[in-house]
């Protein structure tokens, strides 16, 4: 397919086929130039490819003996025998050149303080605090329990703990007691850094009281530093709890900290996502491999430059967070926005407001937030000066046209390309996306990034055709994949690898058109997509559960206006119980302070059974027609 090929922009209203052509004032200067050369030459030698950008975006102490070893299928290595540390690319290298006192990073508070950090005063930060991480006994290879808001303090946390080898886990600050208590007891974290509290919509959310219900089901954890961000009161237990500020201030404290050489296959971080059954598993990311991928993608999609203000508007405590607020932006030496709290607080132009007051001029952010300040109109962002902006992104979840024409119009106003991002925890690093100079179509992430073989199979393997349905893999290993799953090698083979030979399953389904545009249409599993937040059904069912009422749960997601999908929940209670608005009530409660606020049903309801599969399993596929008024389907396997 020819990239330079002029189409009409727009069309849609027409009944045309909608495109949008690259900008020239974008695509000039932009780090790729020339998409079809560079994707055929990728083709040809996707190691290759991989190799160079190794070589050309950061540095090793050791050379690596082969790029890719490939002899133990499906656990893959890559840089095999280099020696580097994440942390050396992020700071250590930055503190040699013109960047040293260059902002590494800007951050706004949701109370209006603002703080910076140079990358010669981040590099303090982090060494300090990975000192302090030595001194209360952290070595290479334990794992860290991070729970925070969003404040400078937990991207320094995450980068303490690369430093020295330590492996961090980091637990979004928006889940609750059951699933920080979860996480905390796989990963065997000795140490949790948390927060006295957040700011959120001008409340706090009490993540100290919280982290203090999860670890008393977890007898593992010894200490709990505590970063004091809200001020207001809460308990610390003796011998256990320790403000952050008075260990910083101790002369264990000290900013001479060695970062620690590590094998390119040591584990950087372990991360949770739900997947199609049980509790969620840790996605393991390594030192090496992942520099490669995020820092190559970032600069090539987003095409960062030394100049640029870069914000990706993501909780570091997710993937996106991780790879494209953190790791990323410092490998790439470049300046990142990040903000405290939520989108539409004190006003619906917050957001706008801060693109304004720092010149952002990278903004990444995902469709439903999009759709949630879409809902309050143009004149919100059009009382912002927006023209700093030069490029916009989306990822977790199929973008709708309507708001992709909404966010390209309104705030990119007709001039910033949409960057259609799609990836997952699980592959660490962009997969379909395209890049500034490939032209766009609202709701399609366009092509597999270079290097990347992305198919469209139906159930036995076979590539199906243009315009058909099908399940979307991955044929080729990228440097960024996951190594595994934390403490279960077998669940990350028949999780990704052994429904098809040589191909990694992603578990969702989508259609390629003619022009090789690939367009997701969502989880074919029992994974939901609750404003971009990825949670299973099996975690919200056991969330039910765990209340005294129930005997027996059923979730499903359905469509929902600004998250995408919402949950609901099905409930048989047990003798004695009756059903009522009150408990109803209590129920969604409930799931909110066992899984968090984000995993709240939008509705309960009382049902006398489920329907089973004659094995006991629940069909939530008929639940879910039946919800929707649509047919059920094939029932031959229905014992209800
Ligand atoms: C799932 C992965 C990757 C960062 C955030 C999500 C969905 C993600 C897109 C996109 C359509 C998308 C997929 C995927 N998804 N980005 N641009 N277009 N769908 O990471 O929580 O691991 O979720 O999110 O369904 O499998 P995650």
């Amino acid at each position: 397919m020819a990239t330079t090929e002029v189409r009409q922009q727009g069309g849609a209203e027409n009944g045309q086929e909608e495109w949008y052509p690259p900008s020239e004032a974008v695509v000039q200067g932009a780090h790729i130039q020339d998409w079809d050369k560079l994707a055929r030459e990728a083709d040809a030698d996707f190691v290759g490819f991989w190799e160079a950008r190794a070589k050309e975006l950061v540095d090793w102490y050791e050379p690596w003996t082969k790029v890719l070893d490939d002899s133990n299928k499906p656990f893959f290595k890559w840089f095999v025998g280099a020696k580097t540390n994440i942390v050396h690319n992020a700071i250590d290298r930055h503190l040699h050149t013109h960047r040293r006192n260059k902002l590494a990073l800007i951050w706004e508070g949701e109370n209006g303080e603002s703080r910076t950090f140079s990358y010669h005063a981040l590099n303090r930060e982090v060494s300090k605090f990975a000192s302090v991480l030595k001194a209360l006994g952290v070595r290479k290879g334990d794992r860290v329990t991070i729970y925070m808001g969003r404040v400078p303090e937990l991207p320094i946390a995450m980068l303490a703990c690369a430093k020295i080898g330590a492996v961090h886990s980091v637990v979004y600050g928006g889940f609750s007691t059951e699933a920080l208590h979860g996480r905390i007891e796989d990963s065997q974290s000795r140490v949790v850094v948390t927060c006295d509290g957040a700011f959120l919509n001008g409340k706090i959310v009490e993540l100290k009281r919280i982290a203090d219900e999860a670890i008393k089901r977890a007898p593992i954890v010894e200490h709990v530093v505590v970063f004091r961000r809200t001020g207001h009161e809460v308990p610390m237990e003796e011998g256990r709890d320790m403000w952050w500020h008075d260990l910083m201030a101790l002369p264990i404290a000290d900013p001479r900290c060695k970062t620690e050489v590590m094998d390119a296959e040591d584990p950087l971080y372990l991360l949770y996502t739900s997947g199609t059954t049980g509790r969620p598993k840790a996605i393991i990311h390594t030192h090496g491999g992942y520099q490669v991928g995020v820092a190559t993608t970032l600069q090539y999609v987003f095409d960062v430059c030394d100049e640029d203000r870069y914000w990706c508007a993501a909780d570091p405590g997710w993937v996106t967070g991780h790879s494209y607020i953190v790791y990323g932006p410092l490998i790439l030496g470049a300046t990142s926005f990040m903000y405290e709290g939520a989108p539409t607080y004190p006003y619906p132009d917050r957001w706008w407001a801060m693109v304004e007051r720092y010149g952002i001029n990278i903004l990444y952010t995902a469709p439903t937030a999009i759709r949630g300040l879409m809902r309050f109109g143009e004149a919100w962002p059009n009382r912002r000066d927006l023209s700093s902006l030069r490029l916009l992104g989306s990822v977790g979840e199929p973008i709708n046209p309507e708001a992709w024409r909404w966010y390209y119009t309104n705030i990119g106003k007709s001039r910033c390309p949409v960057m259609d991002t799609w990836w997952q925890t699980e592959t660490g690093m962009f997969m379909i996306t395209p890049t500034p100079s490939v032209p766009l179509k609202p709701g399609s992430g366009t092509r597999p990034f270079f290097g990347i073989e992305a198919d469209i199979v139906d159930e036995h393997g076979k590539s199906v055709g243009v315009g058909e349905e099908g399940f979307l893999v991955l044929r080729r290993p990228w440097p960024a994949m996951l190594r595994g799953i934390y403490g279960d090698p077998e669940r990350y083979v028949s999780q990704y690898w052994s429904k098809y030979k040589d191909a990694y399953l992603t578990g969702d389904s989508a259609k390629r058109d003619k022009d090789g545009y690939f367009w997701i249409i969502g989880r074919v599993d029992d994974v939901l997509k609750v404003s971009g937040y990825r949670l299973g059904t099996a975690e919200v069912e056991s969330a039910l559960v765990s209340h005294p009422a129930v005997a027996e749960a059923a979730v499903i997601g359905l469509p929902h206006e600004i998250k995408g999908q919402g949950i609901h929940a099905f409930v048989l209670l047990r003798q004695g119980f009756t059903p009522s608005a009150e408990l109803a009530e209590e129920l969604r409660a409930h799931v909110g302070s066992e899984m968090g606020p984000i995993a709240k049903p939008e509705e309960v309801k009382f049902v006398d059974s489920l329907p089973k599969t004659r094995s006991g399993k629940i069909m939530r596929r008929v639940l879910k027609a039946r919800a929707q008024g649509l047919p059920e389907g094939d029932i031959s396997t229905l014992e209800e």
